[in-house]
């Protein structure tokens, strides 16, 4: 299977960190996302151990938490040690809510607020990652008020075309994130920034897109990047010292996917990085990557349990699911591909071809379309395979179904840390 935290039990059914889905299904309900925490544990140590060693020390892995927020995910990664990306207001009051160290904290985000950005310089976020001329006027006026001197980093698009989904690309000069290269606007704001009285700008950070599976483009930004760093240096005088290469790693959502070893790419990068920088004579910075999807991806799956199936004769099976776009908005946006196992019937053939709907008012409303699957039948359970990115942090209230709970597995024994959401949730805010 995709993950290596999946396997087959005895009874012929799905199991995840050991524990049998039908159990956890019936135990904690349906849909679910059920994580497996040692598959996370492994991918935060396996980044770590590899920045590490290719950058002599000199590097931190922050962990992307668009892909998976809650109190619990930042726990795990900041037992780990890593830092963390956020990316609103959110994202950093749920980790500081934990006591997420905030130097340990980068803030992105092309359009953040001014209660955002006044919340980030009160609570000391390590550093903010400046998007446009806008926020870095603000930011400076405001850390001013405050006193303060703010690390920073600018957002620059490399001006890199990375295969993968246009809406997840994010390098290229059409883009809302960050400062352009080829038009000489980064250089600009760069040293615009060096002049600010209370901006202390430590580096810069690209960010390319996400699901990339080829090393190329991730050594093309890096040495793009420390061409970029030598030119700063030539126009201010000022040695930057950091450099943010953003995230973006490929995962295995089908059998047929073959991401490379993360491993893989870090060596790859770091070469091409560190023969650019001795090139040009540019001493090598302290590097920063932050994966998100590759992190916690693998680690999760949801569990439904399969409702009404219809058979259009000479159209498609349509199987009905519990749960759908708005706790698995990816099908519907991207098109994304998932691989679907039948919990109940796990060891049985993959007979059935089957479009996987969900319960919204949509027909759009889809998980997958014309998927293997085993033979279904109505109260079997449905896990969808790699669902932990990009899955509950996406989710949505349509149609008023509330969101599902999650619960993470460790040493055999399935904790609940999501609550599922009531329908009192539902009305919490309204008048
Ligand atoms: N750093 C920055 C600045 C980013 O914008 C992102 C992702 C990451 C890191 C993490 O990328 P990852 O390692 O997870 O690929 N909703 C889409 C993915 C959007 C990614 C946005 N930025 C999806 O479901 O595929």
């Amino acid at each position: 299977m995709v993950s290596n935290c999946l396997d087959i039990n005895e009874k012929g059914n799905l199991t995840i960190g050991g524990v049998d889905t039908v159990q956890t299904a019936k135990e904690f309900g349906t849909p679910l996302y059920v994580f497996d925490e040692e598959t996370i544990r492994e991918a935060c140590r396996s980044f770590k151990k590899s920045i590490d060693q290719y950058y002599d020390g000199n590097g931190m892995v922050l962990y992307a938490s668009k892909a998976f927020a809650c109190k619990e995910m930042y726990r795990i990664v900041g037992s780990e040690g890593l830092g963390i990306d956020v990316v609103s207001g959110g994202e950093l009051y749920t980790a500081l809510s934990v006591g997420f160290p905030a130097d340990k904290i980068f803030f992105h985000g092309n359009n953040k607020t001014l209660d955002e950005i006044q919340f980030a310089v009160k609570n000391n976020v390590g550093h903010i990652v400046v998007d446009n001329i806008t926020e870095l006027n603000t930011l400076n006026n405001v850390a001013k008020a405050n006193g303060q001197k703010v690390n920073i980093m600018l957002r620059i698009k490399p001006g890199i075309d990375a295969h993968t989904h246009d809406f997840i690309k994010t390098g290229q000069i059409d883009s809302k994130f960050g400062f352009a290269l080829e038009t000489g606007e980064a250089l600009a704001a760069a040293t615009l920034a060096t002049t600010l009285s209370n901006i202390n700008l430590t580096g810069m950070h690209c960010h390319i897109g996400s699901q990339i599976f080829e090393t190329d483009p991730f050594c093309l930004a890096a040495v793009t990047m420390i061409k970029f760093l030598q030119d700063i240096k030539t126009e201010t005088g000022v040695t930057l010292s950091e450099l943010n290469l953003g995230g973006g790693f490929g995962i295995k959502y089908l059998e047929s996917d073959k991401p490379r070893k993360y491993d893989e790419f870090m060596r790859e990068v770091s070469k091409s990085l560190k023969a650019k920088c001795e090139e040009i004579e540019f001493p090598v910075p302290k590097i920063f990557i932050e994966p998100g999807r590759s992190i916690i991806a693998p680690a999760g799956i949801t569990l439904y349990t399969i409702g009404a199936i219809k058979n259009i004769p000479n159209v498609r099976n349509y199987v009905s699911i519990d749960g759908g776009m708005g706790d698995n908005p990816r099908y519907a946006l991207y098109k994304s591909s998932y691989e679907l196992v039948v919990a109940n019937k796990a060891s049985q053939p993959k007979d059935f071809i089957a479009t996987v709907a969900g319960k919204c008012c949509e027909s759009g409303d889809l998980i997958q379309e014309n998927a293997p699957i085993q033979t279904p039948q109505v109260g079997d359970t449905l896990a969808v395979l790699a669902t932990g990115a990009y899955n509950y942090s996406m989710a949505s209230n349509y149609n008023r179904i509330p969101r599902p709970a999650a619960v993470m597995i460790k040493d055999g024994i399935a904790r609940m840390i999501i609550n599922r959401e009531s329908y009192e949730d539902l009305v919490r805010n309204d008048i």
